[in-house]
């Protein structure tokens, strides 16, 4: 008896440790303060906001890479026939001028729980 409610102390502790972080996903939030800190200086989030020197990244899971309303485009990403989702997302940001030679994107991140999270963002970011 006091051994079953240990386990299942334990079990229910463990699925609240992980509860946030469902699927191979990172976790959102922190993923949104690492945005803040290394992507907003060139990108915008908000849905319909202008972008400024980088593409408008609300909404960029599912879609086609290089084809938002953003002026300047590397022809390389626009021909790159990418369409955005978590896992294209996160080898994009390991090394994007590996997964797309010419690209004018040219920050990564090499930690990969760092790059979970900020693909957890961006994905829920719609
Ligand atoms: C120094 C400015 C700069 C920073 C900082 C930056 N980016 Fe970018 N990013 C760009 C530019 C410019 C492009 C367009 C690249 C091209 O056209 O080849 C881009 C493109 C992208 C794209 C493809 C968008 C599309 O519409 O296809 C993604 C995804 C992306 N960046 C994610 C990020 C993330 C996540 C971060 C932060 C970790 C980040 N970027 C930081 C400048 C930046």
């Amino acid at each position: 008896m006091v051994l079953r409610s240990i386990v299942s102390g334990a079990l229910v502790s463990l699925s609240l440790v992980l509860a946030p972080q469902a699927m191979a996903a990172g976790n959102a939030q922190a993923g949104a303060a690492l945005v803040k800190a290394r992507c907003q200086m060139c990108h915008v989030f908000n849905k319909g906001q202008k972008p400024t020197i980088a593409p408008n990244l609300n909404g960029v899971n599912g879609r086609k890479a290089g084809s938002s309303d953003f002026a300047q485009y590397s022809p390389a990403l626009k021909a790159s026939g990418i369409v955005w989702n978590a896992a294209k997302l996160d080898t994009f940001l390991q090394a994007p001028n590996k997964m797309v030679p010419g690209t004018k994107m040219v920050i990564s991140l090499p930690d990969a729980t760092q790059r979970a999270d900020v693909v957890a963002f961006l994905v829920s970011n719609k």
